[in-house]
């Protein structure tokens, strides 16, 4: 099986994306920590429920698992996640940062409260998760134990495209892109990857967090049923395996069965003078350059259209 033999930590793994691809990581051989706090969708509150019904799951259907319900967002909780691990199954291979809340306001409406909540669980929880994982591979890179370590981030395409209402959220999920790019290179000696995916699926945070996405998101009789979370999984299990070693400081959107290659920040036109710009002169050339449409930034209503075509 193409997961034989990895153990595999899931965070925000008792709901949603993450739920599904502990299914799908222990269906093909991985042993899992199902790390959920078991919280609301804004971060509030807290269940062991979530994360032990998953684990249940992948028992009954003859896995392994064990369930832990730290927080991402405490660093030495953190690295108590990595350490049930390797205390329940001797070794950590594959590290995926799925956990995440919404609180979505305005710009000029956001609390201070509700930006720090959001950037500590995405942000900050894939810093503290990854960085205790990292630290392990590289150790046991040095003691000679190749574990070909995986770390699989959950960005967004409100991080990608931008997204209004989510100046929280947005700058999170595009900086775990950059973690990932960032991990992918620190960590290629220690035999690591770094990657990222951009989900696309119906879960708590499309429909009860984000009612505007909600309808966009419904199952129609008859039809694919292009949002079910269960579309994510198999390209983070195939990111997770020893077959994705090439893969380097990738972001995919995927959703429906449909993955998408994604290209980030990149130089779309140029203008130059062997000089002092004088402001006015530079403007003019800049809207000359701009209105080439070079920077055209992709719309979500034009991926959902692509998606369906
Ligand atoms: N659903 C989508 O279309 C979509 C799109 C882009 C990105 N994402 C991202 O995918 C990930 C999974 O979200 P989902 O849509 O499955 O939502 P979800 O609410 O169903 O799942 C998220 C899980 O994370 C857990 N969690 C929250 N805070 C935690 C913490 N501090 N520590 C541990 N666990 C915590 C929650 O309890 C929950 O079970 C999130 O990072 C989300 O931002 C989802």
């Amino acid at each position: 099986m193409l997961l034989d033999g990895k153990v595999a930590i899931v965070t925000g793994a008792g709901r949603g994306i993450g739920r599904e691809e502990a299914l799908l990581m222990a269906k093909h051989g991985a042993k899992l920590v199902v790390n959920d706090l078991g919280g609301h969708f804004d971060g509030t509150g807290s269940d062991v429920g979530p994360a032990q019904q998953v684990v249940n799951e992948i028992k009954a259907a003859g896995g392994e698992a064990v369930a832990n319900t730290e927080s991402v967002t405490d660093f030495k909780g953190a690295k108590r996640i990595v350490e049930q691990a390797l205390d329940s199954f001797g070794q950590l291979n594959i590290l995926v940062n799925n956990a995440g809340i919404l609180r979505d306001r305005m710009i000029f409406n956001m609390s201070e409260e509700e930006w720090d909540a959001v950037i500590d669980v995405h942000m900050k929880g894939t810093f503290n998760c990854s960085r205790h994982a990292c630290e392990y591979w590289r150790e046991q890179h040095k003691a000679g134990n190749i574990l070909n370590g995986r770390v699989i981030n959950t960005s967004s395409d409100a991080g990608l495209l931008g997204s209004p209402g989510q100046p929280n959220y947005g700058p999170a999920k595009a900086a775990v892109a950059t973690m990932a790019i960032i991990v992918d290179r620190e960590m290629q000696k220690y035999g690591v990857t770094g990657n990222a995916i951009a989900p696309l699926a119906r879960t708590r945070l499309t429909v009860d967090a984000t009612p505007q996405t909600a309808g966009l998101m419904d199952a129609r009789e008859g039809e694919h049923d292009y949002f079910s979370p269960h579309h994510v999984a198999p390209l983070v299990a195939w990111l997770a395996s020893d077959d994705a070693a090439g893969v380097h400081g990738e972001v995919f959107r995927v959703g429906g069965g449909c993955v998408w290659l994604m290209k980030g920040w990149h130089s779309a036109g140029t203008v130059k003078k062997l000089g002092n710009w004088d402001p006015n002169e530079l403007g003019d050339e800049l809207k000359v350059e701009l209105a080439k449409g070079g920077t055209a930034k992709e719309e979500l209503g034009s991926v959902f259209k692509s998606l369906k075509s």
